[in-house]
């Protein structure tokens, strides 16, 4: 067989993705020897620049996160050296085709396969996909294109996107990135949750009460009101990222780990969720607040977004699943920016022991003795348990704590980011962790009904200050079926 040359393509090379997350995670691939001998990666973007300068501003955010040893430094160069940048328009075939002619030059008797990251505005996918020769025909081997969302606003605009692409497309080539189904304690659910007989046969109504899955940010949306503005946090976290680990923890169990037996799994479950209703949401924006001699600004402080925008920093969500594993349990939601913490994590809020023996020892809050498992997603990935125990002495008195797996002191090992993963599953044509086209449009079915309604009738978010725990009314929401959040309790 003859040998083989991968092309990778940034397009957007010179946006703020390009540099903090898909260079460094070429470069960790590249350092780790996950990329193949023959590779070459190129920058495309608007900004006029040299091979060196697009060399100099990769470098600046490059790190050595495994060694920082000289033969990091080295490496360091080696694949700064295999980078090079050509400066084009987006719907230009002409500049498209340059690039094409300098591809070529690399792939000169090789079989070609070329990998395109389209890290640029959505608006602009198709006019990429349509110069980019990406479905050049003379091309022997594969070519896939990673594009990353906002994938519309509503089903009816994804749809659009989808068809769009797929002009263009094969569903095959298409790689949707939800970066947060590459996070290492994500991946691990699955793994803890099939492969532990103390937790496979608990997973349903039987013995879960309810499940949360938390997102905050103690930082606002600064610099980034523009964008934020016309989606907010429902669009921004909840319908996908928050939304994709429900169906992985919610789903049946796959025939096997492939892709498709995966990605069936999610679409089932996706599928048989209730869509969501205005009465099981609370929304919520940011407000300006001063804290000793510091203020943070509110959301509509920033100069990119309007003075009365309404749009949502904060929700939560109460959904459900109707189908005979999760019947009539509370899978709750909460995503907000500028709160007083910066978390992701899941927490699955066990039934009380029937009859419990010990009842009498927790006094009246029984709910205080209820097992709780929580998988840490970031920072400080971890994945502890609650359970009941008795204080060391001759009295009888009860405590809850945690067993606990916090990896950092169980693995000596620096944890990759999820774009390394996710990379490195496309480069290899693994689609397990990439959303199917069938799944986008069932995640948009769930949200598009409540979110025209938001629009609709405006209504109005809770303000809450900025660093604060969000909006009291996610507290009632939750209260409503008879649930308290686990991170605030
Ligand atoms: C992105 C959102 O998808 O995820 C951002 O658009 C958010 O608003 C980011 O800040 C969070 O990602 P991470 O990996 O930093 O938790």
């Amino acid at each position: 067989a003859s040998e083989s040359m991968l092309s990778i393509t940034v397009v957007g090379a010179s946006g703020d993705l390009a540099k903090k997350k898909i260079f460094p995670a070429l470069f960790a691939l590249y350092y780790e020897d996950c990329l193949p001998k023959n590779f070459t990666v190129f920058g495309y973007a608007r900004t006029k620049m040299t091979d060196e300068e697009l060399r100099d501003m990769i470098s600046a955010t490059l790190t050595c996160r495994i060694d920082k040893s000289e033969n990091c430094e080295d490496k360091m160069e080696q694949f700064l050296s295999r980078c090079y940048y050509h400066s084009g328009l987006y719907d230009s075939e002409d500049n498209f085709s340059e690039l094409d002619t300098k591809l070529r030059e690399k792939e000169a008797g090789k079989l070609a396969h070329r990998l395109f990251y389209l890290s640029i505005p959505p608006n602009i996918f198709v006019d990429v996909v349509k110069c980019a020769s990406i479905r050049a025909s003379s091309m022997k081997g594969w070519t896939r294109v990673i594009v990353e969302k906002p994938f519309g606003r509503d089903s009816e605009s994804s749809r659009e996107l989808t068809r769009s692409l797929k002009r263009y497309l094969s569903e095959d080539q298409i790689f949707r990135i939800d970066h947060y189904l590459g996070k290492e304690l994500v991946e691990n659910l699955s793994v803890l949750r099939f492969s532990n007989l103390v937790f496979e046969p608990l997973w349903s109504r039987n013995y879960i009460r309810n499940v949360q899955f938390i997102f905050s940010e103690d930082f606002g949306t600064e610099g980034r009101g523009g964008y934020f503005d016309h989606y907010g946090i429902i669009r921004d976290i909840m319908q996908n990222h928050l939304l994709q680990i429900l169906a992985l923890f919610a789903m049946e169990t796959p025939v096997s780990l492939d892709a498709e037996d995966i990605r069936n799994e999610k679409v089932k479950v996706l599928r048989s969720m209730r869509p969501l209703q205005l009465e099981d949401v609370v929304v919520g924006q940011y407000k300006g607040h001063s804290k000793g001699s510091r203020s943070y600004p509110g959301y509509t402080d920033d100069p990119t977004v309007p003075n009365d925008s309404i749009t949502p920093t904060f929700a939560a969500a109460a959904l459900f699943i109707n189908n005979a594993r999760w019947d009539g349990v509370p899978f709750l939601m909460k995503a907000g920016k500028a709160l007083h913490t910066k978390r992701a994590e899941i927490r699955v809020q066990f039934r009380h022991v029937p009859g419990n023996l010990y009842r009498k020892n927790f006094g009246t809050d029984l709910d205080k003795a209820t097992n709780e498992l929580v998988l840490q997603v970031q920072p400080d990935e971890a994945i502890y348990l609650k359970i009941n125990n008795k204080v060391p002495g001759l009295g009888m008195r009860l405590d809850r704590s945690d067993l606990n797996l916090l990896f950092r002191a169980r693995y000596p090992i620096e944890v990759p980011d999820a774009y390394e993963r996710l990379l490195l599953d496309a480069v290899a044509g693994e689609r397990r962790l990439f959303i199917r086209s069938d799944e986008l449009d069932a995640a948009w079915a769930l949200f598009t009904p409540l979110l025209k309604e938001l629009d609709e009738k405006k209504i109005a978010p809770e303000l809450y200050p900025y660093g604060s725990r969000g909006p009291v009314g996610a507290h009632y929401l939750a209260a409503k079926y008879n649930v308290r959040w686990g991170d605030l309790s």
